[in-house]
């Protein structure tokens, strides 16, 4: 199929790279003229594992091909997907103005038939405003069908989630938009739900705001664990053995971060709000989730009393481990936080340290783990990269003024630590072995 996917960010790059790999023609489409010159030259403007050499192979193979020209998009291709931004205004109401123009161009450059599909995460009820704004722009008597296909890709692992989705949903209000997309996705051979445009666009919301609640919902119980000092990690255990419960995404820690659960979060709250619904358990998980980045600011008041003069070593950026993602990362707000009370603070992090720079002044950025321990009043763990896990501890101590380890990703033993002499502090964490 010949298809157009207009937004080449994260989503429009992962997406148009997967498609041009199960054999279709695709021209991912970017405003940003540098961005789809580098495309062009083979540079790829984001981190993510596999995505490189996933273009550098299809556009070998002549599938996958860059541009700057909506009109040349709209004109070649059958589907045409949506991949554009779609960031949070003050309010947290998602901006949908790069949609509305998309919509706009696509009417006035349509010459026949085609299928405009969401792909970027909207509110519920856009589907509704992209077929209007077409309507209301095409020129001639042209047929077409909206559709709405939301992604589920997690960064660092997308590639792997599009061509192995725990299923794909397909909104669509017509036959022919049916069997487009279920023509499409045929060869992933996955479960493919079809529903209606606005019941596909609810999904997406509801699935991200499900995850949030069961991340907010660990981090809860995290507290209460530290209040009576029982083990999170063994509750979450427990509860994860229950088939209705799962034990994925029980890990308590700092809190969710990136790019999609809060800004997804903040659309999904502000769309009830509008339709007259509040969302109070939707406020509490987001609270929650505020509310973990100052718990870890008082575990390291608890062990060092005063920050002021303190030297804190922090081992990761990036908002989860394989990203060099920073947006929303509860590193920033912490390493800012510890900042004001007048720390000195040494970081690493294996990806994230060149965007990290444009945020953060003042800030040691280290070359790794153990120049980041250096003359440290502890170690604060905010990531949890695997390289992490695997330290040579004795080598960290040598390096530490004292052996304190605050783990705000629960990635260590606490009693493997404690004999090594560490004072480890966890989130939730009591569980020593019997
Ligand atoms: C998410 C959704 O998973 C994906 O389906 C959607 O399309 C985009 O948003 P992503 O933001 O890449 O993907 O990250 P994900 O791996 O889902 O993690 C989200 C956040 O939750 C991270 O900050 C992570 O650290 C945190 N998290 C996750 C926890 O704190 N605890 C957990 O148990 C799981």
């Amino acid at each position: 199929m010949n298809i157009s996917i207009i937004g080449s960010g994260y989503v429009g790059l992962v997406t148009g790279s997967c498609l041009a790999e199960l054999g279709n023609q695709v021209l991912c489409v970017d405003s940003d003229i540098h961005k789809i010159r580098r495309l062009k030259k083979g540079e790829i403007p984001i981190f993510e594992p596999g995505l490189g050499e996933l273009i550098a192979s299809n556009v070998k193979k002549r599938r996958l091909h860059f541009s700057s020209s909506i009109k040349e998009a709209v004109r070649k291709a059958e589907i045409i997907f949506i991949a554009v931004g779609t960031p949070s205004l003050e309010n947290g109401e998602a901006d949908l103005t790069s949609i509305e123009d998309v919509a706009r161009n696509i009417a006035l450059n349509m010459t026949g038939y085609c299928l405009i599909v969401e792909k970027s995460t909207v509110p519920v009820e856009t589907g509704e405003w992209v077929k209007r704004t077409i309507c209301a722009y095409i020129k001639r008597k042209i047929k077409f069908d909206v559709a709405s296909n939301p992604e589920f890709l997690r960064e660092g692992q997308a590639i792997n989630d599009f061509m192995h989705p725990d299923r794909i949903v397909i909104g669509v209000e017509s036959k022919k938009a049916k069997d487009i997309l279920m023509n499409l996705y045929k060869p992933l051979n996955a479960p493919i739900l079809v529903t209606n445009i606005k019941s596909a666009e609810l999904i997406k919301h509801a699935s991200n705001a499900f995850l949030a609640n069961k991340i907010s919902f660990i981090n809860a119980l995290s507290q209460i664990c530290d209040k009576v000092g029982a083990d999170v990690l063994q509750v979450a255990s427990g509860m994860g053995l229950d088939k209705r419960i799962g034990r994925s995404f029980l890990d308590a820690g700092l809190g969710y971060g990136g790019s999609c659960f809060p800004k997804d979060l903040d659309a999904f709250l502000n769309i009830s709000n509008k339709i007259g619904y509040d969302f109070q358990l939707l406020k509490a998980v987001k609270k929650i989730n505020e509310e973990q980045k100052e718990f870890i600011f008082k575990k390291i008041k608890d062990v060092l009393w005063l920050i002021k003069d303190k030297t804190i070593g922090v081992l990761g950026l990036s908002f989860k481990p394989d990203t060099d993602d920073i947006r929303n990362a509860p590193s920033i707000d912490i390493i800012k936080s510890l900042q004001r009370e007048g720390a000195r603070v040494r970081v690493y992090d294996p990806v994230s340290m060149e965007k990290a720079k444009l945020l953060l002044t003042n800030v040691k950025f280290c070359l790794n783990p153990y120049e980041t321990a250096l003359g440290a009043d502890c170690l604060l763990v905010v990531t949890e990269w695997n390289e992490f896990k695997e330290l040579d501890f004795v080598k960290i101590k040598k390096m530490l003024k004292r052996p304190i380890i605050i783990d705000g990703r629960n990635i260590y033993e606490p009693k493997n630590l404690e004999e090594l002499g560490f004072q480890y502090t966890g989130i939730g964490r009591h569980g020593h072995k019997v």
